[in-house]
Order: C-alpha cells, then sequence, then structure tokens
C-alpha cells in the first residue's frame, strides 16, 4: 500500500466482520483473539462510534467503541452488559491495523473520527486497556496511566495478558 494514496475512514457494518476478523488475527496473539460473534455484538451496541479504514474497497483497520458506564474495564471476548443512558466514558475497544498497511496514519485517523464523535457526547474521558507493546503509542496518542488502581480493576487487566495499562484521556 503506498502511503500517498488515499484511505477513507467509514463507519464499520455487519459486512466489514470478516475482514476484520482477518486483521485482528493478524495482529494478535492467539489468546486475545475474540469471536466473531462478540465482535458484532461489541458494533451493534454502538455502531455510530466503530470505524474502518478502507482503501479500493478493502479494509485495512478497524476501531470500535462503546460507550461505558464503570470504572473497570469490560470482559474480554465476552457479550456486554445492556447500554446504560448515561455512561460517562468513551470506552476504545480495539484498533488494530494490518501490518501490512501500518505506519501510514490510519489509526490517527480512526482515532480523530472517535474524537469527534467523543466531544458530540456527554463523555468525561476516553478510556482504554493497553495491551503489551502498545502502550508507548497511546502515549503518544495523548493518554495518560488510570491511578491508582484497585483489585477488581488490576485483576480484569491481567485477563488481557501481562504487562497491560489502563489509560485514558481527559475531554473536559
Ligand atoms: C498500534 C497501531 C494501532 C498503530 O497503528 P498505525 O496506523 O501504524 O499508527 P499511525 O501510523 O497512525 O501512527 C500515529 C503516530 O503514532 C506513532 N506510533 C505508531 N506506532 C507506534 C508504537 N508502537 N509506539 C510508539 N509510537 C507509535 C507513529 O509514529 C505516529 O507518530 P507521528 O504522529 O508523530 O507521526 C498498530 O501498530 C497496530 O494495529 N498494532 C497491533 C494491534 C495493537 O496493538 N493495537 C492496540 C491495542 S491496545
Amino acid at each position: 500500500m503506498n502511503p500517498k494514496q488515499i484511505t477513507r475512514i467509514r463507519p464499520l457494518t455487519l459486512a466489514d466482520i470478516d475482514a476484520i476478523m482477518q486483521i485482528q488475527s493478524a495482529c494478535y496473539p492467539a489468546s486475545l483473539l475474540e469471536d466473531a460473534a462478540h465482535l458484532a455484538a461489541k458494533h451493534q451496541q454502538s455502531p455510530a462510534s466503530c470505524w474502518v479504514a478502507v482503501h479500493q474497497d478493502e479494509v485495512f483497520a478497524y476501531l470500535l467503541t462503546h460507550p461505558w458506564a464503570s470504572d473497570t474495564p469490560p470482559d474480554l471476548n465476552t457479550p456486554l452488559p445492556p447500554a446504560i443512558p448515561n455512561s460517562f466514558i468513551h470506552y476504545i475497544h480495539d484498533l488494530a491495523v494490518h501490518p501490512k498497511a501500518q505506519g501510514l496514519g490510519l489509526a490517527r485517523q480512526l482515532l480523530d473520527a472517535a474524537l469527534s464523535w467523543s466531544k458530540q457526547q456527554p463523555f468525561t474521558h476516553i478510556r482504554l486497556v493497553a495491551i503489551a507493546g502498545a502502550e508507548p503509542f497511546w502515549l503518544k496518542q495523548g493518554f495518560t496511566p488510570i491511578s491508582p488502581l484497585n483489585e477488581k480493576i488490576i485483576r480484569k487487566l491481567s485477563s488481557y495478558g501481562p504487562n497491560t495499562h489502563y489509560l485514558e484521556v481527559s475531554l473536559k
């Protein structure tokens, strides 16, 4: 993929789930892979806050986000509880760019879409779990570690693998 070629950011649809599964497999170890049904359900919970980066009809990257109303991150590969109306967090569930398209600014473009959406909602923070190795990327995007962490959060983070970090950016 040539960095000068135009990539479009558009809303993710259920028809993109197969492409997303392929990107997921190319980006993560088997222990972190989520079922298609769970990814689709997360999209269904908040379709307005999920996007893909597309070049010539091929999906190269995706961003799944949803409102969230708890200080503790959601479970991985598990259905979300029903949406709560006054959620205060815009939760980034997953951002992944196919290895052949990394370093071209696609993640940044997807995050810009998320930030624009966030600003129209009553959220106080954007939060996420950075998996092992991804923390430097998120720190560069302006996220900072959430502190202190209670035992429940620490246990939840460890279910995302070793060396995970709970990060946020304030929208105030
Ligand atoms: C992390 C990831 C999403 C970055 O995607 P990308 O499209 O390559 O990132 P971009 O090209 O938009 O880079 C945006 C900026 O972040 C920087 N950056 C990218 N990857 C980085 C990394 N691993 N560490 C630190 N900075 C990084 C870029 O240099 C760029 O900086 P600039 O704005 O000063 O030029 C991608 O590498 C990926 O999908 N990794 C595997 C899945 C993953 O770990 N996802 C995060 C789960 S928490």
